[in-house]
């Protein structure tokens, strides 16, 4: 399977086999994400992988608003980002960029001064750009989910804090999805998209 045919394959699936994902799946999808591309390479996604069935029902009551299809998923993912150590892994980065000669000459006067300002931005917007990194490595670990023949759905609709207190995150740990995985019990149809024309600006 190419790339092109996991993207055309992909579907959110609620609904699983009985089937045990192992842990070399899981070890393939958790390679995938830690393949993706982030600002400045920073890298701010972490990853609790639950797999215990109590935990998982527990996770489809008030965790994720009633959704009681999660219960039967087999591995849930906890999408997390650490803004306790974004800007200092960022900052690091920064300085392998640098030395390593990657980044071209017209970047490596302001790249300083960007991570700086970034520094002091107010913790929402570093959110925000921690979450939209650790939704590529998302991304791909759904794709690679496909090509393994295993089903998934990110799960947007969740209590944060009852799941940051169920599982001991700490505070910086913030939780920007779930993820759901198991064998694929149903094989829907690809849901509706808008026609190119609407989404390519003239
Ligand atoms: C950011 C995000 C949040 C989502 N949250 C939920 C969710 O909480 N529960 C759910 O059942 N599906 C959720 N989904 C799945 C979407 O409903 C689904 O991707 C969309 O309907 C398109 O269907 P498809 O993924 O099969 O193409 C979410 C998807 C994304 C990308």
């Amino acid at each position: 399977m190419n790339v092109s045919q996991a993207i055309k394959a992909r579907r959110s699936i609620r609904k699983y086999t009985d089937q045990e994902v192992t842990a070399g799946q899981i070890g393939e999808m958790l390679e995938a994400a830690r393949l993706a591309p982030s600002g400045l390479n920073a890298q701010p996604w972490r990853f609790k992988v639950i797999q215990d069935q109590k935990e998982i029902a527990w996770i489809s009551s008030e965790a994720s608003k009633g959704q009681r299809w999660v219960g039967r998923a087999k591995a849930v993912f906890l999408c997390c980002v650490d803004l306790g150590r974004y800007m200092e892994d960022a900052r690091a980065s920064v300085r392998f960029l640098k030395d390593s000669g990657v980044l071209p000459p017209e970047m490596q006067a302001g790249i300083e001064e960007y991570v700086q300002k970034a520094a002091g931005a107010p913790p929402e917007v570093l959110r925000y750009a921690a979450a939209t990194n650790c939704s590529i490595a998302i991304t791909q670990m759904m794709l690679q989910a496909v090509e393994l023949g295993l089903g998934t759905c990110w799960i947007g609709m969740f209590d944060e804090q009852s799941i940051k207190d169920r599982f001991s995150l700490p505070d910086q740990m913030a939780v920007v999805a779930m993820l759901a995985v198991g064998h694929p019990a149903e094989d829907p149809g690809p849901r509706p998209r808008k026609e190119l024309e609407e989404i390519v600006l003239s």
